[in-house]
């Protein structure tokens, strides 16, 4: 009764906010746990990813939180809000600046010229999954500890690697049964960009009193930012704006063709968002964001972006490597399966269940169990109940076809009672012979 009582009390206290009190030390903002009852969403995410990249020929490559801030400020750029604003930064003890990775891209990139990797067979097809760190303003689906899942594409600079990169961004979702549509655009090579960077920049300036304040700062700093404003008032000048596409050179504009044509070939649904200029300066050509159905101008709200960047190599003193990659949110992969119903399948279903009554009892079940498990066959106990009714409830619930039960005069007969869990019908057996007795009756069902 009373292990009830507490059982209850303890449902209670995971379900409710937890109670904020001046003794007990608090998560930071924009920084989550991420409790057990969530985990097989995340296992959910995280073997999707997997199997995507086995099929598609992907290793898995790891690379440090920490890293040297120039890093960032060298690749995704000195004068973005990721590297200017938002970057978790300090002096280590030996005065060096280190940063924990806002992002992964430039850390593979890092580990591809440190490695030598360029002296392999290319491309080389690399995927990752952890935690990034970015100080923004938290809301919904937006924190500063946040993991993502990424692939990218090193050593290849045809359009069909761009195509190849699409497509698994979006079979991530279509295969989690998540309508998505991609937003893309292409931000040309350094030379055709300068020249629309330029015209946009005298289109901007005609019409600087109509434009806002933050847009005024991005004229001077990161021309192409203008094109992200959200402000109402910059919208009429912003979509009046001239259009990158229309400055691209003639290779540049070949390239997305042919991106374009192997995405109609495929059939994988995408939007041209002459707008989409994204965070990160590493960017040439294609650019990529997905968004949930319906969700395309929830600003915040892009699922996964990417694109190629053909000229990070170089960036961080190497040989030209073209490449390109993608990275999808774990967390906003975790909110849009939920709001999709998708059930997270059990972390563990057992098999059989060992329930046992009385302190002797708990030590003879206690190396029942270990048989089974050296067995392999899938064995679930609930040790710390005493109550047999709250054992076989543990045992239903975790899905056992047999629970073994192990009392008093079990002990003293050396045998154990076998309950079938679905017809209630129980049988005593000899406790030696418990294993082969299970491993038959799971043979014929
Ligand atoms: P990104 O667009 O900055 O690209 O981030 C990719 C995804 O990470 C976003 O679409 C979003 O789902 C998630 N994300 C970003 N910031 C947060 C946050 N504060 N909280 C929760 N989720 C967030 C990159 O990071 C590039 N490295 C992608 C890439 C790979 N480009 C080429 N290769």
């Amino acid at each position: 009764m009373k292990e009830k009582k507490e059982e209850k009390i303890i449902k209670k206290e995971i379900i409710e906010a937890p109670k904020k009190t001046k003794e007990t030390p608090q998560t930071l903002r924009g920084m989550k746990d991420i409790l057990p009852m969530d985990q097989g969403y995340w296992w959910l995410v995280f073997d999707k990813a997997r199997e995507l990249a086995n099929a598609y020929g992907f290793e898995k490559m790891d690379t440090p939180v920490l890293e040297e801030a120039a890093l960032f400020a060298r690749s995704v750029g000195k004068e973005t809000d990721i590297v200017e604003k938002e970057m978790y930064i300090f002096d280590d003890y030996d005065g060096q600046k280190l940063a924990l990775r806002p992002e992964a891209t430039a850390s593979i990139m890092r580990a591809y010229l440190n490695h030598g990797m360029w002296n392999l067979p290319q491309p080389i097809k690399v995927w990752y999954f952890g935690p990034m760190f970015r100080h923004e303003r938290p809301q919904s689906g937006r924190y500063r500890q946040f993991n993502q899942f990424g692939f990218e594409i090193l050593g290849e600079a045809g359009p069909v690697a761009d195509a190849m990169i699409i497509l698994l961004a979006y079979k991530f979702y279509e295969e989690m049964g998540v309508n998505t549509a991609i937003q893309i655009n292409s931000l040309g090579c350094p030379v055709c960009r300068e020249i629309y960077k330029n015209e946009l920049l005298q289109y901007y300036k005609n019409n600087r009193s109509k434009i806002c304040e933050t847009c005024k700062k991005r004229m001077l700093k990161n021309p192409l930012r203008l094109l992200d404003c959200k402000e109402e008032s910059c919208q009429p000048i912003k979509e009046a704006a001239l259009q990158m596409i229309d400055f691209l050179c003639d290779e540049c504009r070949a390239h997305f063709m042919s991106v374009l044509e192997y995405l109609d070939e495929i059939g994988i649904p995408y939007f041209l968002n002459h707008n989409l200029v994204r965070g990160l300066d590493y960017y040439t050509r294609t650019v990529f964001e997905v968004y949930s159905t319906g969700d395309e101008n929830g600003g915040q709200t892009a699922l996964g972006g990417g694109g190629r960047y053909d000229l990070l190599a170089e960036a961080l003193g190497g040989r030209p490597t073209p490449s390109c990659g993608f990275a999808h949110g774990v967390e906003r992969a975790v909110i849009k399966i939920k709001e999709s119903s998708i059930v997270a399948p059990e972390a563990f279903k057992a098999e059989i269940f060992i329930a046992q009554l009385g302190e002797q009892a708990r030590r003879r079940a206690f190396t029942l169990f270990e048989k089974f498990r050296s067995a392999r066959i899938k064995v679930a106990e609930a040790f710390c109940r005493n109550s047999l009714r709250s054992q076989l409830e543990a045992a239903d619930k975790l899905g056992a076809r047999y629970s073994l039960i192990v009392g008093q005069k079990e002990v003293q007969d050396g045998s154990v009672i076998i309950r079938d869990m679905e017809s209630g019908a129980q049988e005593t057996i000899d406790f030696n012979k418990a294993v082969s007795e299970i491993q038959k009756k799971l043979l014929l069902n």
